[in-house]
């Protein structure tokens, strides 16, 4: 084996039917060409959306999708045995099912169960059949095994319905590959598996009137980095967004919201069968005492009025107090100014989460900026440093630190 062959990362890219194996192409475009050697293996039904012909084209390799043809290579075995990842890219409700329970009726399913690397399912379907029952159970059951399933976009479904269902954008799908890609394959890879985890992203935005409001700069980079990262580990992620600009991450349910309140009422909800969560939004800890319905007008030679606040629910002290599931993890972000640690270690055992990462906030640092440096405090006493460097970092090892904590 030639040395471009042995560096060569080998990826796999199964297609099932369905009309999102147009956007396949582009994922299929963007892997080749970032330097993965692809090979397409499409059932059936995807040949009705797109011909065997353009997947051979893109990917400068065979297609094939029955397990008879050029038996003397053993290709149904050899394929998945070759493969550093296989990623389904649309997986329809079929593809899912026979996945989750084992069945190898062709190139794609038998390839699957040989391969030993990771696995990436991108589901496309309608509403109706993602949230059936029986696909979520399949859903379920390919994550506990440490599948990668990433959950559908909400938006335009075939014909005139709309949805969750939808492909991820092929870029973001791409994203995902590699990140999982970096991890490499074992259980240790996919330490999230089968959990369920909630990150509260951004900064909350407290209205005075229909145009003003109290708000902060938090730009959401580190809570998005947190889904990102915790994608790739193999969890179930939503992402509750405050006054965030940012694009969805592929596979990972986003609930937007404004205001403090919003945003707890969303998150307690999330909560409630999640293993673990993570309050990375900067939460106004108060709100104008009156909204006024109509704009606040300024009157000729009057004083303004002042402005009078109550305080906000401190929803991860809310949250570290009534776990609402035996295991939870809870985890609080501090910026702080001056007498950092000790400020740290103070609101850690205040708010009695597991977890708090710490910032030291001044010029550049931490707010919009795409990197950070932190100090994560553990409620056992715990101290890891994490030096400057990019927010996924930083997320990695809160993960690491999670994980380490689940029952
Ligand atoms: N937080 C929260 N609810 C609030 C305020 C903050 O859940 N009403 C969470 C943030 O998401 C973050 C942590 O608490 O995880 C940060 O708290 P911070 O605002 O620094 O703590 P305070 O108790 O407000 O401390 P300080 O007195 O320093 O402002």
């Amino acid at each position: 084996m030639d040395q471009r062959q042995q560096d060569t990362p080998r990826v796999v890219l199964g297609v099932s039917g369905g009309i999102a194996a147009y956007k396949a192409c582009e994922l299929l475009r963007r892997l080749t060409e970032s330097g993965h050697e692809t090979r397409v293996v499409p059932t059936d039904a995807a040949l009705h959306f797109v011909g065997a012909a353009t997947w051979s084209a893109l990917s400068g390799a065979p297609v094939a999708t029955e397990v008879w043809e050029s038996v003397h290579e053993v290709p149904h075995v050899r394929i998945g045995q070759a493969a550093d990842l296989v990623v389904v890219a649309p997986a329809s409700a079929d593809i899912l099912a026979k996945a989750a329970h084992g069945l190898a009726d062709d190139l794609l399913t038998n390839t699957l169960l040989t391969a030993r690397c990771p696995l990436v399912f991108a589901p496309a379907m309608h509403t109706e059949m993602w949230e059936h029952p029986a696909t979520q159970e399949n859903v379920a059951t390919l994550r506990r095994r440490g599948a990668v399933v990433i959950e559908p976009a909400v938006g335009r479904l075939t014909g005139t319905d709309t949805g969750k269902g939808r492909l991820p954008e092929p870029d973001a799908i791409f994203e995902v590959c590699r990140g999982v890609l970096a991890r490499g394959a074992g259980e240790a890879a996919v330490d999230l598996a089968g959990r369920h985890v909630v990150i509260s992203a951004g900064g909350t935005r407290e209205p005075l009137d229909p145009v003003r409001f109290l708000g902060n700069r938090s730009s959401g980079k580190q809570g998005y980095a947190l889904a990102r990262t915790a994608v790739t580990r193999g969890a179930r992620v939503t992402l509750v967004a405050a006054n965030t600009e940012l694009p969805a991450p592929a596979g990972v349910d986003v609930v937007p919201v404004g205001t403090a309140v919003q945003l707890r009422e969303a998150v307690v909800k999330a909560a409630a069968d999640a293993d673990a969560v993570v309050m990375a939004a900067a939460v106004a800890d108060f709100r104008p005492a009156v909204y006024a319905a109509d704009k606040i007008k300024k009157r000729d030679g009057a004083d303004p009025e002042p402005v009078g606040l109550v305080r906000n629910p401190d929803i991860l002290a809310e949250l570290s107090t009534d776990r609402s599931r035996a295991g939870q993890i809870v985890v609080g972000f501090a910026a702080e100014t001056e007498d950092v640690l000790a400020n740290a270690r103070a609101k850690l055992a205040r708010k009695r989460c597991d977890l708090l990462v710490v910032n030291e906030v001044g010029e550049r640092k931490t707010f919009g900026a795409e990197e950070s440096e932190a100090v994560v405090l553990g409620a056992d006493g715990s101290e890891t440093a994490v030096p400057y460097g990019r927010k996924e970092v930083l997320s990695d090892t809160v993960w690491d630190l999670v994980a380490l904590r689940f029952p």
